[in-house]
Order: C-alpha cells, then sequence, then structure tokens
C-alpha cells in the first residue's frame, strides 16, 4: 500500500480488476479466510451497490472490502455499516480537510452535499440468529463519480482534493476502521451512535424516505439503538430499517 503498516488484524490482497471485490472476498471467507482479510481492486467489471443496483467501477477509485467475523446477533451486525461509514469520513477528513462531510442514513458518506462513498454490507449466517461473517463493501470515488445517480455523486478530485491514491486512502481507511471497530466491541453502539449522529444529514429535518414499494414524507427524528431510522409522520413515529432518504426539497 502506502508502506504504512496496517493495524492487527488487517492484511491485504490486491487485484488489478475483479467482477466484485464482495464476491471475492465472500468466497474466501467460506473457505475459512480469518476476520481482516482486505481485498482492493484497480477496478471492478461487476460492481455491486445496494438495492440490487450496479456499481460502475473504472480504475482510480477505491473498491475495498473487509472480512469482519462479529460476535454478536443478526439486528446488530447491521450496526458495522455505521462504523464504516465513520471509519470513511474519518479518513477522508484527515487527506481532505476543507470538505464538509455527512453521513447520510444508512451507511452513504457525502462530500460537500454528494454521495463520494457508498457501501454494501453482506452478512452470511451460520445458524440460527449469529452472522459467520459480514463483508463490508466499501467504495470510494476519488478521481471520478457516475452521472444520473438517484442522489447527486461526486469524488473527492471533483471537490477540489485531487492527488489521493487508492492506496493511500485504503490506509488511513482501515486505520479509522479499526479504531472505530475497537470501540464498538468495547463500548457497544451507543458511541458509534452518537458520532454517526454529530455527522448526519437531515436530521431533525423534513425528508423523503423511498421503501422498496413507497414513499413516505416525514422528519429525521432519530436513530434507534439498533440503528433503524425514526421518521416523524403526522399519525406518529415509524421505524424504519431500510429504504432511502432524500431531502424533502430535492424530493
Ligand atoms: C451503494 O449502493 O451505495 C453501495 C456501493 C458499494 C460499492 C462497493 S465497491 C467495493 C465493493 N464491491 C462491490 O461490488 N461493491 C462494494
Amino acid at each position: 500500500m502506502t508502506g504504512e503498516a496496517l493495524p492487527r488484524p488487517f492484511r491485504l490482497i490486491a487485484y488489478e480488476t475483479v467482477g466484485s471485490t464482495n464476491d471475492e472476498l465472500k468466497r474466501l471467507a467460506r473457505d475459512g479466510a480469518d476476520e481482516g482479510l482486505i481485498i482492493i481492486a484497480g477496478e471492478q467489471t461487476g460492481g455491486r451497490g445496494r438495492r440490487g443496483r450496479a456499481w460502475v467501477s473504472p480504475p482510480g477509485n477505491l473498491y475495498s472490502s473487509i472480512l469482519i467475523r462479529p460476535d454478536c446477533r443478526a439486528a446488530e451486525a447491521a450496526q458495522l455499516g455505521f462504523i464504516a461509514a465513520l471509519g470513511v469520513a474519518g479518513a477522508i477528513g484527515e487527506l481532505a480537510p476543507h470538505i464538509d462531510l455527512r453521513c447520510k442514513w444508512p451507511n452513504d458518506v457525502l462530500a460537500n452535499g454528494k454521495k463520494v462513498s457508498g457501501i454494501l454490507l453482506e452478512t452470511e449466517m451460520v445458524s440460527g440468529d449469529r452472522p459467520d461473517f459480514v463483508i463490508l463493501g466499501v467504495g470510494i470515488n476519488l478521481v471520478s463519480s457516475p452521472r444520473d445517480t438517484p442522489y447527486p455523486a461526486t469524488s473527492l478530485g471533483e471537490e477540489g482534493a485531487p492527488g489521493i491514491s487508492p492506496p493511500m486512502m485504503a490506509a488511513a481507511f482501515i486505520r479509522h476502521l479499526a479504531l472505530w471497530l475497537a470501540t464498538w466491541r468495547q463500548s457497544g453502539f451507543a458511541p458509534i451512535r452518537d458520532a454517526w449522529l454529530a455527522r448526519a444529514m437531515g436530521l431533525g429535518e423534513a425528508i423523503q424516505v423511498r421503501l422498496e414499494r413507497d414513499t413516505l414524507d416525514g422528519r429525521f427524528l432519530d436513530l434507534d439503538a439498533d440503528g433503524a431510522l425514526l421518521l416523524g409522520l403526522p399519525e406518529g413515529s415509524r421505524r424504519i430499517a431500510a429504504g432511502e432518504i432524500f431531502p424533502a426539497r430535492a424530493a
């Protein structure tokens, strides 16, 4: 990478081209790879995003997947998405301190109001309610971003921070991720939730939530103890476990 040693237990395999770093790492995880294995790729030919979308992956941006074997219930594993988002925001904040960074529920990171990073969290269960492993798939736009996305996208280069290479960003991201993971394991979700809320886009404001089959307009009240969004509606508050949010004015 940058010559910088990774914190334990992280270790890295770099590919020039893969279909999807998440798929590659999933194969290794099923073969028994230990927690902390990271795959990065120079480009992806079949990058995947949330909600079945493609993640267009030309050279120059960071495409990474990290293997975690958490000792928790399946519902708690979703908290790892918030941990990854804090790791991304910490790394970008370190390398490009002039950029305004926000976390957008559930797992996106915004640079000056546009999406600069997306996270695809995939959990495989062993038995009952315990995850065998979680793959944290993290894309960070360093030099280019797609047009015509549901939410406007950007890259660090486009926001006035050129010259950040994928290995530089990967090293900073893993350092920040390791710190937030250690906090989670020591103190639970509460400090993660607080740090995420301090950067949250739209907290207390009117937002639109797009669900699989429905769209709701309400106020972003809070996150609950599991990371679900609490949406204020005329009839009361509603807990949203999965969806996509937009500012009310852009909706
Ligand atoms: C999103 O839709 O916002 C999530 C995008 C996640 C993209 C990353 S890039 C590295 C990893 N491999 C994939 O195929 N997807 C994730």
